[in-house]
C-alpha cells in the first residue's frame, strides 16, 4: 500500500530500514498478531460489491483437506493459488488438486486491500547502494523482479480484457525531489543502472525517464513555485487492486487443474504436525489437514510463526558471537507497521487539474494520484485523489509494531490533509481540507530489517545453525514482509512458492528464475 515506507510500491527501502532497526530495541510490548476484527473502511473494499468474494465461504461447512492450504486472500495468497492452478494445467497431466485459501478477515482485507493502488515499479532507486551492498548481478535482480511483476500482472489483465473492470490506468508518474542533492542522487542511480546493462523499458532501455525543474512543475502541473522542486517522470500504472485479485482467484477456480476453495472469516489460530505428517490447520470452525502450507500473511506472520515477531529472536544470540551475515534470516522477523490513506476531491475540475499521472516524494513519504474513472461516469465531478504515507509525522515509534487498523492516527491525518493544498495551491484550496476529504483508513503492512521479503521453506528461516534435525516446519512456505511495497514484488514472490511446491511435487529440483534476488530467499544467509 504505502511507499516502500508505504503501501505504494515506490519506496525509500534504504531510510525505512534504517528506522525499523533502530526501533527494535524499543519493542517490549507485542502488539496482537491476528488482524483487528473491526478495520476502518477503505476506498477499495467500499461499497461492498467492489468486493463480492469479501465472505466468500465463511459459513456452512469447512474444507477438511487439500493439498495446498494458503494462509491470506492478498495479492500474496491469491496469486500464489493463480500460479499454483496455471503452472499444474500448463505443464502435464496430473491427478487433480485441491487448493484452499483462508483468511481471518474479508476477502483481501489487508494491506493489498489498503493501499495506495500504485502498480509502478521502481526503476533505479537506490541502485548504487545496492550493487555496493549486494553485487552487480544481486542489485539487477531487485529492479528486474519488479519489472516482471507489474509485467505478469498487466498481461494478465490485457489477456483477459479487464482493463475497464480493474480501473488499469496508465498515466505515468513523478518522484519528486526537494533538493539538488536528492534529485542528483537519483540522476546518478540512474545513470548506473543504465551502466549496469538493466532494460528500465522504453524505447532506448532508459526508462523513458524525462527530469523537470521548477518551471516545469509550475508550467504543466500546477505546482507551488514557493517550494522550488524537481522531478522525474517515468512510466507507470494505477489500478484497483482488490479487482484484479477477485479476477486473478476467478481464473484459478476456472483452471482444470485444481479445486480451489475459500473460507474467509476463517483465523487459523494454530499449526500442528499430524501422525501422517501432514500440517494440520485447526480453525475456530474446525481443522484443515494440509500437505503443503503456505503463509501469505505478511505483517501477520508472527500469529502463526512467533520467531518472526518482529523483535529480538526467540534463539539466543549473544551479539557477537555469531556474525550477522551467518545468523538465519528470520531472527530479525516482521515488524507490523500501520500505514494510513485517504480519498480527497480536488477543488477544480479534470481540465483544471492538469495531471493524470502519479506521484510520490515531496514531503517525504507520501505518494498519490488522482481517479479519473469516476469523473467519467459522473458528469461534473471533481477528480478524485487517493493520498497515503505521512508516517514520519505519526509521533512515537513510526507506527511499528501497530496491527490496530480499527482507527486513524490524528497527526497523520492532519500531514496529509495538509499536503496538496501545499503543494498545489491552485488545485487544493486549504479551506476544501475538511470536506473533501470522504474518505480515510489504515492499513498494516510488514517490515523486515532490511527491506527484502522472506521467500521459501519456512523450515531454512526458522533454523538456527544449532536446531535439532527435526523440523516441526516441514512442508510449510513463506512469501511475506515485503516492507510496504508489495504490490511490485509480492505477486513474483507467490509465484516462486508455487514454483517450490510444484517441484516438490513432481519430485524434481526447483531452480530459481533469473529474475529473483538470492537474498529473499528463506535459506539466505547474507546481508
Ligand atoms: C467499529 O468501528 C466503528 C467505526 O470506527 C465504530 O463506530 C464501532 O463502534 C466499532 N465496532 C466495534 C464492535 O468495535
Ligand atoms: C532552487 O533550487 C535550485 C537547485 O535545484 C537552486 O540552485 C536554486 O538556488 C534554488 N532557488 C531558490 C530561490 O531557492
Ligand atoms: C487525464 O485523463 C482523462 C481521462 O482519460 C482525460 O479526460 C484528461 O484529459 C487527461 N488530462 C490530462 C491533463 O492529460
Ligand atoms: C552450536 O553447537 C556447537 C557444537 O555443539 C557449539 O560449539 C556452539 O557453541 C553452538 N552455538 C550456539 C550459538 O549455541
Amino acid at each position: 500500500m504505502y511507499k516502500p515506507t508505504h503501501f505504494n510500491g515506490l519506496t525509500r527501502i534504504i531510510s525505512a530500514l534504517l528506522i525499523s532497526i533502530t526501533s527494535f530495541s524499543s519493542a517490549l510490548k507485542q502488539p496482537s498478531y491476528l488482524p483487528h476484527h473491526n478495520a476502518t473502511r477503505s476506498f477499495w473494499l467500499y461499497p461492498p460489491s467492489t468486493n463480492p468474494l469479501g465472505e466468500a465461504g465463511s459459513t456452512g461447512e469447512l474444507t477438511s483437506s487439500a493439498d495446498v492450504c494458503i494462509i491470506g486472500s492478498g495479492i500474496t495468497g491469491i496469486g500464489a493459488a493463480w500460479h499454483l492452478t496455471n503452472q499444474l494445467v500448463s505443464q502435464s497431466v496430473e491427478t487433480k488438486k485441491k487448493i484452499a485459501v483462508l483468511d481471518a478477515r474479508e476477502f483481501c482485507s489487508g494491506a493489498t486491500g489498503r493501499n495506495g493502488g500504485h502498480l509502478t515499479p521502481t526503476l533505479f532507486y537506490a541502485f548504487r547502494d545496492r550493487e555496493r551492498a549486494y553485487g552487480t548481478d544481486e542489485a539487477q535482480r531487485s529492479y528486474r523482479i519488479e519489472q516482471h511483476t507489474a509485467n505478469s500482472l498487466l498481461d494478465f489483465i490485457r489477456t483477459n480484457n479487464l482493463e475497464s473492470e480493474v480501473d488499469l490506468f496508465e498515466g505515468g508518474h513523478l518522484s519528486v525531489f526537494r533538493t539538488a542533492e536528492e534529485a542528483a542522487g537519483a540522476k546518478a542511480d540512474w545513470e548506473a543502472t543504465r551502466k549496469a546493462g538493466v532494460d528500465m523499458g522504453g524505447a532506448d532501455g532508459d526508462g523513458g525517464v524525462r527530469w523537470f525543474g521548477i518551471e516545469d512543475l509550475v508550467e504543466n502541473y500546477g505546482f507551488n513555485p514557493e517550494l522550488n522542486y524537481t522531478a522525474a517522470w517515468f512510466s507507470g500504472h494505477n489500478l484497483w487492486p482488490c479487482k484484479v485479485v477477485t479476477k486473478l482467484f476467478e481464473d484459478a477456480q476456472k483452471q482444470a487443474s485444481a479445486d480451489v476453495v475459500l473460507h474467509t472469516k476463517t483465523p487459523v489460530t494454530t499449526i500442528s504436525k499430524l501422525d501422517d505428517e501432514r500440517s494440520g490447520l485447526h480453525t475456530p470452525r474446525g481443522e484443515i489437514a494440509c500437505e503443503y502450507v503456505i503463509h501469505a500473511t505478511n505483517a501477520y506472520a508472527g500469529h502463526l510463526l512467533p520467531f518472526l515477531r518482529g523483535q529480538t529472536p526467540d534463539i539466543d544470540y549473544t551479539v557477537g558471537q555469531i556474525p550477522l551475515s551467518l545468523r538465519p534470516r528470520g531472527a530479525f522477523g516482521i515488524v507490523p507497521t500501520r500505514g494510513q490513506v485517504g480519498a480527497v476531491r480536488a477543488s477544480v475540475d479534470a481540465q483544471a487539474l492538469k495531471w493524470n499521472n502519479s506521484w510520490d516524494g515531496g514531503a517525504g513519504w507520501e505518494y498519490w494520484f488522482p481517479r479519473y474513472q469516476d469523473v467519467e461516469s459522473h458528469a461534473g465531478r471533481r477528480p478524485l485523489i487517493i493520498l497515503g504515507g505521512g508516517r514520519q509525522h505519526s509521533g512515537g515509534n513510526l507506527e511499528q509494531e501497530v496491527t490496530d487498523d480499527s482507527v486513524l492516527n490524528e497527526r497523520v491525518d492532519k500531514a496529509l490533509k495538509s499536503l496538496l493544498p501545499r503543494f498545489f495551491p491552485q488545485q487544493f484550496k486549504h479551506e476544501d481540507a475538511e470536506q473533501a476529504w470522504e474518505m480515510q483508513w489504515t492499513g498494516i503492512m510488514g517490515f523486515t530489517n532490511t527491506g527484502e521479503p522472506f521467500v521459501g521453506p519456512v523450515k531454512t528461516l526458522a533454523q538456527s545453525p544449532n536446531l535439532s534435525a527435526k523440523n516441526p516446519y516441514e512442508g510449510q512456505y513463506i512469501a511475506a514482509g515485503f516492507t510496504g511495497h508489495g504490490m511490485t514484488r509480492a505477486f513474483a514472490c507467490a509465484e516462486v512458492v508455487a514454483g517450490m511446491i510444484i517441484a516438490k511435487i513432481r519430485g524434481e529440483e526447483w531452480a530459481a528464475p533469473e529474475w529473483l534476488p538470492r537474498r529473499y530467499l528463506t535459506w539466505a544467509t547474507a546481508p
